[in-house]
């Protein structure tokens, strides 16, 4: 029961064609919830914490919350950093002890993202930390993606191989349709999995990385809305699109938006049946058991990784 580095986890479920759940953390209630969930489940489990995640907790906080987990727990953890922007958050999670970083330079030209994503992989592994980048950039909701916008934002499956040849890097998040947050199709939800089996093809054994995979399940988005909530037109990536790309090479499926969802909903609820309880310990507590919940179903049974401990 300790930090660990993704390698051997990726490599079984590369093998096994499973996803391993990569889930954002915040603060106490979420970490709880979702470690209870991976020890119920005996499930291998990726934290990641965001930038904004460290500057609302700040990084000493999250950092023992995690090692209490594992200590309460006993089970083995990733601690990766979520969409690292530049070299020095990289490097300040890499001292910190984090054992998987993402560096994040999608927004850069190629040769910027291969430059920055090397200079991070280099520093990285002489610490025995592993590294994720990214190539091509997720589609957003208000995008018309279209043909040309397609090629122009998705991963080139060929840049892709070269990106991975030149930087070392250990896995790599791709575009194929998913954004981040709860709006993420305008019509029907559509992943360019032809993409995704010609890059799977061309990087044999080799880890990918799918962002923006929330489902925003419509009944935590309806229940939020029943108890004062005002979450319109919200849409996410249908489970049975993500137990498929986990067949093809997709090792770490990042979820944040359904663990928002989920505990927000639970708390809303509690708040409004319950309007006379003030003790945030009883508000919190519900939103960890949601988020427990979400969790155990997320590895049960879309993932697929259960029981691969
Ligand atoms: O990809 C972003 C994650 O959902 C983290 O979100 O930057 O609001 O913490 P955040
Ligand atoms: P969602 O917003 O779909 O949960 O994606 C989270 C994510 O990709 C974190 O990096
Ligand atoms: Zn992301």
């Amino acid at each position: 029961m300790s930090l660990i580095t993704s390698k051997e986890i990726f490599r079984k479920a590369y093998e096994g064609k499973y996803a391993i759940g990569a889930f954002n953390v915040n603060n106490m209630e979420i970490i709880q919830g979702i470690v209870e969930a991976a020890q119920v489940e005996n499930a291998p489990l990726i934290l990641q914490v965001s930038a904004g995640a460290r500057k609302y907790a700040r990084p000493t906080y999250l950092k023992k919350l995690v090692e209490a987990a594992i200590e309460d727990t006993g089970l083995d953890v990733v601690l990766h950093l979520d969409h690292g922007e530049d070299f020095e958050i990289c490097k300040q999670c890499i001292d910190d002890g984090f054992t998987s970083v993402m560096i994040d330079g999608s927004k850069h030209p190629f040769e910027e993202n291969i430059a920055l994503t090397k200079r991070v992989v280099e520093y990285a592994h002489e610490r025995g930390v592993v590294v994720e980048a990214e190539l091509g950039r997720l589609a957003g909701v208000e995008d018309d993606v279209n043909v040309n916008a397609k090629d122009a934002s998705y991963t080139d499956p060929d840049q892709a191989v070269e990106f991975v040849e030149r930087t070392g890097v250990d896995s790599l998040a791709i575009a194929i349709g998913t954004s981040h947050g709860a709006y993420k199709f305008k019509g029907d939800p559509k992943l360019d999995f032809e993409r995704l089996e010609k890059i799977s093809n061309m990087l044999p054994n080799f880890p990918l990385v799918l962002h923006g995979a929330s489902t925003v399940i419509p009944e935590f988005v309806m229940a939020c809305n029943e108890y004062g909530g005002n979450i319109p037109g919200a849409k996410g990536v249908p489970e049975d699109m993500l137990s498929r790309a986990a067949k093809l090479g997709v090792c770490k499926i990042n979820i944040d938006t359904d663990l928002r969802l989920a505990m927000t909903a639970a708390i809303r609820k509690y708040l409004v049946e319950n309007p006379d309880v003030f003790d945030p310990r009883k508000y919190l507590g519900k939103g960890r058991d949601a988020i427990k919940e979400m969790v155990k179903h997320k590895i049960r049974n879309v993932l697929g990784c259960s029981n691969t401990l």
